[in-house]
């Protein structure tokens, strides 16, 4: 028997999970108006919506907590919190900030982006929302082709169409975001190769590059072991070399950081920095603590340590694509190769009975609540609104994994339920919309399927 790669940790603190059945999950989801974002977490059995702020710090972790220095000003935990990123990213000047989207919004706001164009191999939704309020159109150039076990830099930037868009907005180009990993497409990784392309057009046109560098570990992972040539370099030197790559970087630390809260900005322009440093006072605290306790930033500072483990990184994979096989097994469509923090399910190719305005990635997700408790989170029509019939987007829903939370009976559990819904899966309804707000419309929108959902 081959040694199954185990979760590389013990467990001292748990959590009970509380059982539901059936009838009740029924109720549950009627009463949430088929919006899974407003289901009470203790009414979810394997909570698979996010894999940011969700996951189980370690005892290091909590200790530093007990250390952190909760001073208005210049607290220990500020300069620890500060060596971490510095160590790990180069950038001379690294902002505490509440979460990752307080360092893109203020980011957006002392960059000159009004009428400009922002290009991106693939903007996540608050950063595409905080270039928009600047008054600047987000670009996505991700590239089209499907990814494959083979291709596994999924997440690039098409080459072709930066060249061609640098050409036809020429001047009007403000900023460039790399994202690592690449969430719209499936979390899918980068390559260094195509970061190294992309930093070197920038420079040579004088456009700042940023990397959003939430999952920046799992991106070194891949690269490490799928990019020719970067194989025999240390996780540490191939992240390092992402951030060399880039004029700043904006991350939230509720990923790779792995701790529930905090965000980063972090910039090597000394005017630009002083320029952050004005908004950052104004609006998310003192330049030493940004909107976080002393204690979030010690946290901070062990997690960017602790998450370039060469054998935590290998078990996150090795967790996903397990699951990712399990589904497969049972005759979903997987986004391939799985990404570390999620796996990702084609539910438009899985229910073509319906079209993508009726929502198949919804209906599946509130299949699986109602089939088993899981939760997760429709990447689609809904999270995104329509797409053109000539260009239509996938239809996805992610599983994403939270880190160092759950073990592989609970990933048995959760391909179980996917192999039982598997098996009405040509019964599930379309979903309606019946109310929703102007923006993010996911996260509040009120639902109902068209038909009953089949017994599960
Ligand atoms: N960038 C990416 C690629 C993200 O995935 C997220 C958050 C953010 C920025 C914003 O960070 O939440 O700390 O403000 N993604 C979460 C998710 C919400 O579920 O994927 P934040």
């Amino acid at each position: 028997m081959p040694r199954p790669i185990i979760e590389p940790f013990r467990i001292k603190v748990v959590e009970p999970i509380r059982m539901t059945t059936s009838a009740e999950r029924r109720r549950i989801l009627q009463a949430a108006r088929y919006n899974l974002f407003n289901v009470r977490a203790e009414d979810v059995i394997i909570d698979l919506l996010t894999d940011s702020g969700t996951g189980a710090m370690s005892a290091e972790q909590w200790a530093a907590m007990v250390r952190g220095d909760e001073s208005y000003a210049g607290a220990r935990s500020y300069y620890r919190f500060e060596e971490a990123a510095h160590a790990l990213t180069g950038m001379p000047v690294v902002f505490p900030t509440h979460q990752g989207r307080a360092a893109e919004r203020i980011l957006c706001s002392v960059l000159p982006l009004t009428g400009k164009v922002v290009l991106s191999n693939g903007l996540f939704d608050t950063t595409r929302a905080n270039v928009e309020a600047a008054g600047a159109t987000g670009i996505d150039l991700f590239a089209r082709q499907e990814t494959s076990q083979e291709r596994p830099f999924g997440g690039d930037m098409d080459l072709a169409a930066f060249e061609d868009m640098l050409a036809v907005r020429q001047g009007d180009v403000a900023l460039v975001v790399m994202t690592v990993t690449n969430n719209t497409v499936g979390g899918q990784a980068v390559s260094l190769a195509n970061l190294r392309a992309v930093s070197a057009r920038c420079h040579a046109e004088g456009i700042p590059l940023f990397l959003d560098a939430c999952r920046f570990a799992e991106n070194a992972y891949r690269v490490r072991h799928s990019e020719p040539g970067e194989a025999g370099r240390t996780l540490d030197a191939i992240a390092r070399e992402m951030f060399d790559l880039c004029d700043g970087f904006t991350m939230s630390a509720k990923k790779d950081a792995i701790v529930n809260t905090g965000g980063m900005l972090g910039v090597r322009d000394p005017a630009l920095a002083e320029r952050i440093r004005v908004d950052l006072i104004r609006t998310e605290g003192f330049t030493t603590y940004g909107g976080l306790a002393g204690r979030d930033l010690e946290a901070i500072a062990q997690g960017l340590h602790e998450v370039l483990d060469e054998t935590y990184l290998e078990y996150r994979f090795a967790a996903s694509a397990y699951l990712a096989h399990t589904l497969e097994r049972s005759g979903w469509s997987v986004v391939r190769p799985a990404a570390a923090h999620a796996v990702y399910l084609d539910a438009g190719a899985a229910l073509p009975h319906l079209a993508p305005d009726d929502l198949p990635g919804q209906s599946l997700a509130c299949a699986l609540y109602l089939a088993g408790g899981v939760r997760a989170c429709e990447i689609g029509n809904l999270m995104f609104g329509s797409s053109s019939p000539s260009e239509p987007r996938r239809q996805l829903v992610r599983l994403a994994l939270p880190r160092r939370v759950y073990t592989q009976s609970h990933i048995d559990y959760v391909g179980a339920i996917g192999e039982e819904v598997a098996a009405v899966r040509h019964k599930l309804p379309a979903m309606r919309i019946l109310e929703q707000p102007a923006c993010l419309r996911h996260f509040s929108a009120a639902l109902a399927p068209a038909a009953p959902f089949p017994d599960l």
